[in-house]
């Protein structure tokens, strides 16, 4: 499938699926399988040194949530528009247990011409420092480091960060890159007014990828007990985050230039809306929910998904990315309508 072929700076992906880190990507099996899968990259869960952060997993809860917002069943029958509200944590071995298991699934992943990429959560930055200096010495050959969970407010003081400032955005980039010499990609909140000015902050301080953008949080009362569901605000996500991604991703690529490279993350839920988030300016795209819901053959479905609507016009995967971007107008730009609006309000207010 060469069609397929991504390239993220210095990376080549066989194809721009991501299979994206949460808790299916904490065990053996689940990284191999994503790995058999056909994945392009494969995230393992995320780890710091915050002994909080890993107690966090065990009091993480979750529920799938229909649109009418009752829980649902959790499972490959799950419809691909069911929403997640969750509460996570870190990974649950200490770093270097963490680390000894992503070196030995990096050998299964370059056998497999799959990008293993190992994810640093951000708590302490000169901890940080020292856990991306081991990654690259452990021969690892990419680093994801996440300064934007949606947590922050919600957990342990300093357990995870949550960060929405362009000047410290691009500090604690620049400490990681100047540290290590391999691909550093970095990982942003979405819980931001100003996602693109993030992103110019981290490719400036040498992000070779900024991946746009993480979930929101959100707090859902239930209507039996009246209390929050899952008793807390938790992370919430699913299919409507799509279009906000994509806004975030076109907005990115005006800010930085179409030569660096984005990777789309949230909403995406098959190879059609991979498709989507290239055409907003993305070279590859993450898919973390959906396979945590619906099981593996998700990525199997995505890659070949992409591959049909790639054949179906004729074009490669990279001749895909940022078409709709650079089409995108402003408001300004577009044509009056004369009564156009009338159409779109009840009969009784035309
Ligand atoms: C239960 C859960 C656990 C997650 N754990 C991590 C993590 O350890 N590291 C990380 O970078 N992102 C983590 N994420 C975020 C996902 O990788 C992804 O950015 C987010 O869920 C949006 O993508 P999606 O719509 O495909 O789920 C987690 C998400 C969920 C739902």
């Amino acid at each position: 499938m060469s069609r397929l072929t991504s390239r993220l700076g210095r990376l080549a992906l066989k194809n721009p699926v991501i299979a994206a880190p949460a808790e299916h990507m904490i065990r053996d099996g689940g990284i191999e399988a994503a790995i058999a899968a056909g994945a392009g990259a494969v995230v393992v869960k995320s780890t710091n040194e915050s002994a909080a952060a890993r107690a966090q997993l065990r009091a993480a809860e979750y529920v799938a949530l229909d649109s009418r917002w009752r829980p649902v069943a959790w499972g490959p029958e799950a419809d691909p528009a069911t929403m997640i509200l969750s509460r996570s944590g870190l990974h649950p071995l200490e770093f270097e247990a963490w680390l000894d298991r992503a070196v030995a699934h990096d050998a299964t992943a370059r056998a497999a011409e799959c990008l293993l990429v190992p994810s640093l959560i951000l708590a302490d930055i000169d901890r940080a420092v020292e856990m991306a200096r081991a990654v690259e010495a452990a021969g690892l050959r990419v680093l994801e480091f996440n300064i934007g969970t949606p947590y922050a407010r919600e957990a342990a003081a300093g357990a995870v960060a949550t960060e929405t400032g362009a000047e410290r955005v691009a500090q604690l980039t620049r400490r990681i890159c100047e540290a290590v010499s391999i691909p550093v990609w970095v990982k942003l909140t979405g819980q931001s007014n100003d996602v693109p000015d993030l992103a110019r902050a981290a490719a400036g301080a040498g992000a070779e990828s900024v991946i746009v953008a993480g979930r929101l949080l959100g707090m859902l009362p239930d209507l039996e007990t009246q209390a929050p569901m899952l008793g807390t605000s938790g992370g919430y996500g699913g299919f409507w985050n799509l279009p906000l991604t994509c806004h975030w991703l076109a907005l990115c690529r005006a800010a930085l230039g179409p030569e660096r490279t984005l990777i789309g993350i949230n909403g995406i839920t098959g190879g059609e809306d991979v498709a989507r988030a290239l055409l907003a300016g993305a070279s590859a795209a993450g898919l973390a929910s959906a396979v945590m819901l619906r099981g593996f053959g998700v990525i199997t479905e995505s890659i070949a998904g992409l591959d049909a609507y790639c054949a179906g016009r004729d074009m490669t995967a990279a001749e895909l990315v940022g078409r709709a971007a650079d089409a995108r107008k402003r408001f300004a730009d577009m044509p009056e309508l004369a009564e156009n609006w009338t159409a779109y309000i009840p009969p009784e207010s035309r």
